[in-house]
């Protein structure tokens, strides 16, 4: 059968580092408080030189340099983003231009903080349907273009950021020692879409909007619905936590990811937090959080890893891939 094989990762952050003594004078707000509440130490703020569009091609630069391929290789390009350059056109096309790629096709998917996440099990059909065989699968966003600077609830947790990945058409036995996709969940529900949103939009208010968030409630969702989708997932594949060498969660707050860990009984080693770090960088922090633990050398040919994300919605899903 055929499998989609990871073929190389890549990442792309903003020059400027803000870090969480920086909004000190900004709002009611300490180093202190976000780290404990949140894990996030620092965070990547876009530049006015940089948007969705220049980092989403950074990074698909340099997954491309990691695979060995150039553009002339790929045929499908999927973006995950929430914070796209224009309303229209897609800003997959725009990355898929700057590559110099005229051949092909791309397109976005928005799906918030889920969006790699529904990106990569939407490449995976792609490919296994025969529409394409190497997809470049982009999660980039630009959140701090739309958050309300004066709201310390929400300003202090987001970053910027893009994480790119290859999937390529290989052969697979149909079995769970192949390399590739091996199972994927993905779930949304809509009764909950008002407590984590935009507050504007080309169809209602013609504005661009702020995200506002009620944290708390998302809080008391995310736990539960991560493990129920990833459980799901492991029943897909007859697989245990245990059978497992990485899990690669969405980075929304180290909080959620060691609760979650420590209910499906995933062992804090195999947990690739990168929080601290980015902060959470929404459609791009599952691609930014690969990137780095196959550039440090963690994750390995042939590991098994879970990806994660939860997200506005609520969208949830999970991921399992032979690497
Ligand atoms: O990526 C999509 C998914 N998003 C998430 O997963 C986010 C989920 N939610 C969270 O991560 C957490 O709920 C937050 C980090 C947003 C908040 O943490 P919390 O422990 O749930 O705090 P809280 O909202 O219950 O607020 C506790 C207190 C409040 O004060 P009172 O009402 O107890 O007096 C807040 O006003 O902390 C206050 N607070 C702050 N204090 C200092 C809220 N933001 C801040 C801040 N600095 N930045």
């Amino acid at each position: 059968m055929i499998r989609s094989v990871v073929r190389g990762t890549g990442a792309a952050l903003p020059r400027r580092i803000m870090k969480n003594a920086d909004f000190e004078g900004m709002v009611e707000t300490s180093d202190e408080w976000i780290a404990q509440r949140t894990g996030i130490r620092q965070r990547h703020i876009a530049g006015d030189d940089e948007t969705t569009a220049s980092l989403g091609e950074a990074a698909a630069r340099a997954a491309l340099a990691n695979a060995g391929l150039t553009p002339a290789d790929i045929d499908l390009i999927v973006l995950a983003t929430s914070t796209p350059n224009n309303t229209f056109p897609a800003t997959a096309v725009e990355i898929q231009n700057r590559l110099g790629m005229h051949h092909g096709f791309a397109f976005d998917m928005q799906a918030v903080c889920s969006g790699f996440v529904y990106a990569v099990a939407t490449a995976d059909l792609y490919i296994r349907g025969g529409l394409a065989k190497r997809v470049l699968v982009i999660g980039s966003e630009t959140f701090s273009r739309i958050l309300d600077w004066s709201d310390r609830s929400t300003c202090v947790l987001f970053g910027d950021g893009a994480g790119a990945m290859i999937l390529e058409a290989g052969e697979g036995a149909g079995a769970i020692a192949d390399r590739g996709v091996l199972a994927a969940s993905l779930r949304s529900d809509g009764i909950h879409k008002d407590k984590l949103f935009v507050d504007g939009g080309p169809s209602t208010t013609g504005t661009v909007g702020q995200l506002r968030m009620e944290g708390r409630e998302v809080f008391k969702h995310a736990v539960g619905m991560i493990t129920d989708v990833i459980e799901a997932t492991f029943s897909q594949a007859g697989i245990s936590a245990d059978d497992l060498d990485w899990f690669v969660p969405h980075q929304a707050n180290k909080r959620i990811i060691d609760a979650s860990a420590k209910k499906l009984g995933i062992a804090e080693q195999k947990v690739v937090v990168t929080v601290d770090l980015h902060g959470n960088t929404s459609a791009a922090s599952v691609p930014l959080a690969l990137a780095v633990a196959v550039a440090d050398g963690r994750i390995k040919k042939g590991d098994l890893v879970l990806l994660e994300a939860m997200g506005g919605g609520f969208t949830w899903g999970a991921v399992l891939v032979r690497w």
